[in-house]
């Protein structure tokens, strides 16, 4: 709910134009925002925000992140609370329909979503489009856009019931999607969906079970990797949730729109930072491990070397990012499980995390830990391989895209989104004959 506050902002001129008063608006908590839709219409005049550090795309109900504090609630409730005691699914239904499930609801949402886990049988005939070697992230850019050619009796976004049944095709399919990726890749037949699981057990089987043996999930496992999407389910208006608006404001298909998230949440600076700083933890290891990280370091501070320190600092967390810290007390139930508690990595990571929270470079520029940071460690360790961490986090983050695109859907008011330029190009001129060029 957007509350007009008493307060107005002034715009004003140096060159005498005419000012004119902006109107401010509270949320509910978090900062206000200057109500600029009339500007341009008044001035004539753009605002100028690249990379949009200072602006509000939307006005939203979902997500809430409190940078300074460290603070992430979902409809409300705290990330630490929601992981501690919710499994996924319960999370799903949260952020799609606003609250937790009753017991009744959940029965219900769980049998939904179950009953659209497998995909038509065609989808298998585009993975074997691609090489062995391709990296998971090409493969679900394409697989999800290409559900979009399996449902036509969903993709009107502007019905709330098609809006319904593809944010349930979408939630139960990308398990099966992202298991049959991996399977493609390492050569083994793919695993069909088994209703008697649970979602993420479900998931578990899919990926390392094969056809010439029982298989039964770890369920330590299955509890941190269903911890690992309730951290990753949703996370404000960032790269990739906005991409999945600005795609949807077309009117696109559901499946177009997240087949977009997926492809924005690849980058390095975005969801591929957990693939990449589980690299940069295996090259330090390799090149002499705790010992070397000072000279890491040294180049991480060298302007001229590009080197950053991948799942540290975040464009809103200017304090620890809360998911690194469940992230973190995750890796240690995993490893202690697998008695993998001296794993190095884990080790290194810890160490290079305490000497970037005491070095000024990164203390000064609020660089802490983010979710991406322990991430690959637990990943890693449940034998997720590094070419399928952002894969999975695509897999959790579709119930936000799918909640933020519906939110913004389902607002009468919204409209497509277009933004403007400042244009610093060649001013106009005359095409001359190509002898006179
Ligand atoms: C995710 O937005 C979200 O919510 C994303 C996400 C989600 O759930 O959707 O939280 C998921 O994407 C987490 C972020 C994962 N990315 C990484 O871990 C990659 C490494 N981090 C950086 O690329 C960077 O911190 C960003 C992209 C995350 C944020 O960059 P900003 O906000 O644009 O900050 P910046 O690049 O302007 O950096 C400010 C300063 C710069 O130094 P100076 O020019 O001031 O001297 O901090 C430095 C940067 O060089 N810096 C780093 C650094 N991150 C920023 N230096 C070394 N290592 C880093 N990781």
């Amino acid at each position: 709910m957007m509350t007009p506050s008493d307060v107005k902002a002034t715009l004003s001129f140096s060159d005498g134009s005419p000012s004119m008063e902006l109107p401010l608006y509270k949320g509910s908590v978090g900062p206000d925002v200057i109500d600029i839709r009339k500007l341009y219409g008044q001035t004539g005049k753009f605002t100028y925000d690249p990379g949009f550090l200072s602006t509000a795309s939307c006005n939203s109900t979902i997500t809430y992140i409190d940078g300074d504090k460290g603070e992430l609630l979902y409809r409300g409730y705290p990330i630490e609370q929601l992981a501690q005691n919710c499994d996924f699914l319960e999370v799903c239904h949260l952020l799609i329909y606003g609250d937790l499930p009753n017991q009744e609801e959940r029965v219900k949402f769980v049998k939904n979503i179950t009953y659209h886990t497998m995909v038509n049988e065609q989808m298998q005939f585009f993975l074997r489009g691609f090489r062995r070697d391709a990296h998971p992230m090409a493969v679900m850019t394409g697989l999800v856009g290409a559900l979009s050619a399996f449902y036509h009796d969903s993709t009107d976004v502007h019905n709330p019931q098609h809006r319904e049944i593809a944010a349930h095709r979408l939630i139960a399919k990308m398990p099966t999607l992202v298991a049959m990726s991996y399977k493609y890749g390492v050569g083994q037949p793919f695993i069909y969906p088994k209703n008697s699981l649970s979602y993420t057990g479900n998931f578990m089987r899919m990926m390392f079970a094969t056809p010439c043996e029982d298989y039964e999930p770890n369920e330590v496992l299955v509890r941190a990797m269903d911890r690992i999407f309730i951290l990753h389910a949703d996370h404000e208006q960032n790269a990739s949730t906005s991409t999945v608006r600005l795609c949807g404001s077309s009117g696109t298909n559901p499946f177009a729109a997240i087949a977009a998230g997926v492809a924005c949440l690849w980058g390095p600076a975005h969801g591929g930072a957990n693939e990449a700083a589980l690299q940069m933890l295996e090259d330090i290891q390799r090149n002499g491990g705790v010992e070397k990280i000072g000279e890491f370091i040294k180049q991480v501070k060298d302007k001229n070397s590009s080197v950053k320190l991948m799942g540290f600092g975040h464009r809103v967390y200017k304090n620890y990012d809360p998911r690194a810290k469940l992230m973190r007390e995750t890796c240690h139930e995993v490893l202690n499980a697998l008695g993998l508690h001296d794993d190095p990595l884990f080790k290194l990571a810890m160490a290079l995390e305490k000497i970037a929270l005491e070095d000024d470079y990164f203390v000064s520029r609020k660089l802490y830990p983010n979710v991406d940071f322990y991430s690959g460690i637990v990943q890693r360790a449940i034998g997720i391989p590094v070419s399928l961490f952002t894969a999975i986090f695509a897999l959790a983050r579709t119930v936000g895209w799918i909640a933020q695109l519906n939110e913004m859907i389902g607002d009468p008011e919204y409209k497509i989104g277009r933004p403007r330029q400042l244009y610093v190009g060649a001013a106009p001129r005359q095409v001359r004959p190509i002898g006179e060029r």
